[in-house]
This record gives structure tokens, C-alpha cells and sequence, in this order.
């Protein structure tokens, strides 16, 4: 698949340089010749000749010498790579990439690139988590850097969170996909998932028992016919897909504002489970049992983030899906709900609790369009969301 493909691999200084070794393996089994790059502080971590030997030919560092220069300049470097991968991206180097700097042989040669460059960050979960850090990851994505990961999970600090480089085999993947592109290569789709929280008081919510699963596969699926996903998630019980751009939020107004905030989008799929209700008023203090008493909640209507897309003039998307979960009367109830969301399509189930569907691993839909209903067959949600991925990208004219 990366036959003759010549990819400059830039190994920065983490502990997750360790990696990069693999990364180098799983690409050459692609057929891709890799040149490796190690930066001072990678040198920290792995050696120059694990590198070289690895890849089977020298490893450019920062000590290379001016007979180098007269060799491969760093120009000539940059330019004769078809992709530029940074793995691991730290924080330092992704502030360097952000800020323009050139002051090592790494940083020098991704400004001076004209080719696509792919980074797969690694840090402690603060550091990623940090605002300079956010604003740098906003930079790059919006000069055309493409990101792999993070993950989330144990880190070699002992702290837990996303920032673990995503693994070998996942950067192989996407450098892969890169190349063959797909048929929503260049899309951007916006996807909801999971479900809200709404607070009662500072220890209590309100939620239910969506776990976030069928918007996770369908994200991935598209992500994987090439689209640039934005995943807006709820506290949802499984962990967001690889290779999408995840935005948490808690409530159905965050959700809203992160959706809002989105837009444009080529097309928008609503599969959150979002609450209809949220408290009059949340508790700013725990509310107590005995001075209390029975409490008696009152509710407001949250917004209905799915019809206010569908409703937009100027900047709806040019899909607009949602879900309709019913427990009776599936195809009539979710018929009207189409005509009262003003969305394009829905996608309704059966979520009555003999079905297992909600929290389950399987699901049985009804698509339904202008054209009418369409019952699909059970199926697992993986295989839903790979057959909605590609009605989607058809409708698209992808
Ligand atoms: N939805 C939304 N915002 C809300 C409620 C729902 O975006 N505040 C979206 C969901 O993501 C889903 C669709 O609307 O795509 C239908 O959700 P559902 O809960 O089935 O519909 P409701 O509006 O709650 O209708 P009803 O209570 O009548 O079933």
C-alpha cells in the first residue's frame, strides 16, 4: 500500500520513542522506505543506531556535520519525502512546529517541507490538557497538520488520561489512509454521541443508559472512509475512536455551544442521547437529607441541538441525520419525528428493553428518508455504522 513511498520520521524525545522502532517496522511491512530523524532529546531515548539499523540506512541527528550537509541538505531532506511523521510529537516540538521556529535540524525541517506532515503527540496528560498546548494542536490543525491520537490509558508517570502516542499499528493506519485517501477525503463531518449529564447538585445528575456506542462506530467508519470527523461526546461508557477530533462535554447546552462551535460541516449526525430536561435550577451545594427533606425537582427544556441544525439557513449542513430511539411504533413515531426535526434523515431503533439494544452490541434500524422507510436487518453496530458511513458518503456524491 506504501510501495515507493518515502517517509521522513522525525523521533522526538518521550518515553514513547520506544515505539517509533515499531512504527518503523510496520511501515517498511507497507512497502514504505522510512528516513529517520532523531531529535537531541530523542537521543535521550533511543539510540542512533537502533534507528539506522531498524531502517536500514543512516539516521540524520543534530550532529550531523557540514560533509552531511554537502551530502543531503536539509532542504533537499525534507523535500525528498512524500510525508513528514513526528512521532512522538512532543509539547516542545509541537510549539516549535506552531511557532515557526528552526533552531534544531527536526524543527528546521518541517518548516522548510512542502510535503503533507502527520504528528502523533505524546505527553503527560497536563501538558496535553495545558491551553498552550491546545492552541498550538488549533495551529497546526488549521496549517494542515494531520494528528494521530493521543490515546487515552496509563501513563509512564503513573497519571492517567489521554496523551499516550497512539500505537504503531493506528500511525501505520492513518499514514496509510492518508495516501489511498477515501471517498470523504477532505469532508468535514460532525458526529454526537453519548449522553448528557445534568447536574441536580454538585454530586448528583440526571443521565441515561445510552453508552455511546453507535456513535463511536459511526464516527470511526467515517473516519475511515477519510473524513475529518469532529466528535462531540457526552460521558459516553466507551472510549472515542481513534483518529477523530473529540470535544467532551457534560450537558445538552455544552453540547449545543460544541456543536455550534463546529460548524461548518459537510454534514451533521446526531446519535447523542440528549437529555430532554435539565434541572430549573441545579443546587449549587449538596442537597442534604435531613435539612432538605424530599426534595422536588423542577425541570426546563433543554435545546434541541438536532432541529436547530436542521432549521439553520445559511451554514446547514448539507446532511442532516439524526436518531430516533422509540420503544413503540417505530416507523410512524419516527416518521413524524423527521418532519418535526426538519432533518434529512433518521435513523430509528427499538430501544424497548427485550430488544438489548441500548448498551448492547447489536441494533436494528430503520433508515428513513424523503424516499420512505427502510428496515435493515439486525446486525452488529459496527456493521450499521460502516453501511450508514457509506450511504452517507454516497449521498455526499463522494
Ligand atoms: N436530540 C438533540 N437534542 C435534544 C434531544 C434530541 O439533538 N435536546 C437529537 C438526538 O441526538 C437524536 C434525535 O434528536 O438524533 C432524536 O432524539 P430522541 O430522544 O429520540 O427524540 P426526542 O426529541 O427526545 O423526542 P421524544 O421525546 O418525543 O421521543
Amino acid at each position: 500500500m506504501l510501495a515507493d513511498k518515502r517517509i521522513l520520521l522525525i523521533v522526538g524525545g518521550g518515553i514513547a520513542a520506544y515505539k517509533s522502532l515499531e512504527l518503523i517496522r510496520r511501515l517498511q511491512d507497507r512497502g514504505a522506505q522510512v528516513v529517520p530523524v532523531l531529535t537531541r532529546a530523542g537521543a535521550q531515548f533511543v539510540t542512533p543506531l537502533s534507528l539506522s539499523a531498524l531502517a536500514g540506512r543512516k539516521v540524520f541527528t543534530d550532529l550531523f556535520d557540514l560533509t552531511d550537509e554537502a551530502e543531503m541538505g536539509h532542504i533537499e531532506l525534507s523535500r525528498s519525502a512524500d510525508l513528514v511523521v513526528v512521532a512522538p510529537a512532543t509539547a516542545d516540538l509541537m510549539a516549535k512546529m506552531a511557532g515557526g521556529h528552526a533552531d534544531d535540524l527536526a524543527s528546521t525541517l518541517l518548516m522548510a517541507t512542502d510535503k503533507p506532515v502527520l504528528i502523533a503527540p505524546a505527553m503527560n496528560v497536563r501538558m496535553w490538557e495545558h491551553p498552550a498546548t491546545r492552541r498550538n494542536l488549533e495551529t497546526l490543525r488549521g496549517d494542515g497538520v494531520r494528528v494521530v491520537g493521543p490515546n487515552e490509558g496509563g501513563m509512564a508517570c503513573g497519571e492517567f488520561g489521554p496523551g499516550r502516542m497512539a500505537e504503531p499499528g493506528e500511525i501505520a493506519e492513518a499514514i496509510a489512509r492518508g495516501f489511498v485517501g477515501g471517498p470523504l477525503a477532505g469532508r468535514r463531518v460532525l458526529v454526537t454521541s453519548g449522553p448528557t449529564h445534568e447536574p441536580i447538585d454538585p454530586v448528583r445528575y440526571i443521565a441515561n443508559r445510552s453508552s455511546g456506542a453507535q456513535g463511536t462506530a459511526l464516527a470511526r467508519a467515517l473516519a475511515d472512509l477519510g473524513a475529518h470527523v469532529v466528535f462531540v461526546t457526552g460521558p459516553a461508557s466507551v472510549p472515542p475512536p481513534e483518529g477523530v477530533e473529540v470535544i467532551r462535554v457534560e450537558t445538552a447546552r455544552e453540547m449545543e455551544a460544541a456543536v455550534r462551535a463546529a460548524l461548518p460541516v459537510d454534514a451533521g449526525i446526531f446519535a447523542a442521547a440528549v437529555a430532554d430536561w435539565r434541572m430549573a435550577e441545579a443546587h449549587t451545594s449538596k442537597l442534604k437529607k435531613t435539612r432538605d427533606g424530599l426534595p422536588v425537582l423542577a425541570f426546563a427544556e433543554n435545546p434541541d441541538i438536532l432541529a436547530g441544525v436542521a432549521g439553520m439557513g445559511e451554514g446547514r449542513p448539507g446532511l442532516v441525520v439524526g436518531f430516533a430511539a422509540e420503544t413503540d411504533d417505530v416507523v410512524a413515531h419516527a416518521t413524524a419525528k423527521r418532519d418535526r426535526k426538519g432533518c434529512d434523515w433518521i435513523v430509528a431503533n427499538d430501544v424497548s428493553p427485550a430488544t438489548g439494544i441500548m448498551g448492547g452490541a447489536e441494533n436494528a434500524v430503520v433508515l428513513i428518508t424523503d424516499r420512505g422507510a427502510e428496515a435493515w436487518e439486525r446486525m452488529g453496530k459496527d456493521e450499521v455504522a460502516r453501511r450508514l458511513a457509506a450511504r452517507i458518503a454516497q449521498e455526499l456524491g463522494a
